[in-house]
């Protein structure tokens, strides 16, 4: 029960930490996609994707860079600030950066907490498992809830040798599954599970309260999370099995494009509706044309 009953209604509809742990517990499944500016993160709102969730893969998907490492604080402040904004009733995380909590627990939770009082997060993510138990455990005691990210870690490219599934020899499905306990009982609300085996990630999604959200990690998760450069077909890269585009748009955006270049070129764009005329009563002297 709300204690401010005015906002009863819009606050039912909130997507919470507690909502999303009730979901997991009655079996149904939670949504996620990425977001980075206002427009695309009211449509998804309105759309009623549970999570938007603040990539860095902003730098890939948005930003043209080829991996996630050289992504700014600042640049997160001000794709989430926007997110913010666009978001009414998901629960918005932003993503920590690169460099941003892997120096000590003491500046990681200054950065996470720019992320909520700057940007506006509700939540923040980070890379890594047991080796950043300790971590998590700090910002989550600073009041900020942590969503961590095990399996394929993007910011972990070099030493992971590149994109590859993970958990595949016994140890490293051992460590996966430490890694799942670790970061639980650090306190974080949830974990991204990428990259891992379908049977592993539905072991440790049975093995967890927390919600597991998976991506290329099978259908057994509590829910899924897609970037959504992937979901609306507008990836220049070549994608990776798990992927299902729900829209082709880089065809319609090159057609549209297209279309209003030859426009331009042939003279019909602006036509006369769509340009302004002097006022009848106004008395405007110009020039003769030649
Ligand atoms: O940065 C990101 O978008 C992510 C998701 C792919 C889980 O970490």
């Amino acid at each position: 029960m709300s204690l401010y009953p005015s906002e009863t209604v819009d606050r039912a509809l909130k997507v919470t930490l507690a909502s999303c742990r009730a979901k997991k517990e009655r079996g149904e499944k939670i949504s996620c996609l990425t977001a980075y500016d206002y427009p695309f993160a009211r449509l998804f709102d309105e759309a009623g994707v549970d999570i938007l969730l603040v990539g860095d893969s902003w730098g890939m998907a948005s930003a043209g860079l080829e991996n996630t490492l050289a992504v700014t604080m600042e640049e997160m402040l001000i794709a989430a600030r926007a997110v913010r904004r666009g978001a009414r009733r998901a629960l918005v995380v932003a993503d920590m950066p690169f460099g941003s909590y892997h120096v000590g627990a003491a500046p990681a939770v200054e950065n996470a907490i720019r992320l909520v009082k700057e940007a506006g997060a509700e939540a923040v993510k980070l890379e890594g498992g047991e080796s950043r138990a300790a971590v998590i455990a700090s910002i989550v005691g600073a009041e900020v809830p942590v969503m961590a990210h095990i399996g394929l870690t993007p910011q972990s490219v070099h030493r992971q040798s590149g994109y590859h599934v993970q958990g595949v020899t016994q140890a490293a499905a051992d460590q996966l599954l430490r890694d799942a306990d670790a970061v639980q009982a650090a306190g974080a609300f949830s974990v991204v599970l990428e990259g891992v085996p379908r049977e592993l990630a539905a072991a440790i999604t049975r093995r967890l309260a927390i919600p597991a959200i998976g991506i290329g990690a099978g259908p057994e998760c509590d829910g899924q999370v897609l970037v959504m450069h992937d979901l609306l077909g507008l990836s220049f890269r070549p994608q990776p099995k798990f992927v299902r585009a729900y829209a082709e748009l880089a065809q319609q955006v090159r057609g549209a494009a297209e279309a209003f270049r030859m426009e331009v070129e042939g003279g019909t764009f602006p036509a006369d509706g769509e340009s302004y005329h002097l006022p009848k009563a106004a008395s405007v002297t110009l020039p003769a044309a030649r």
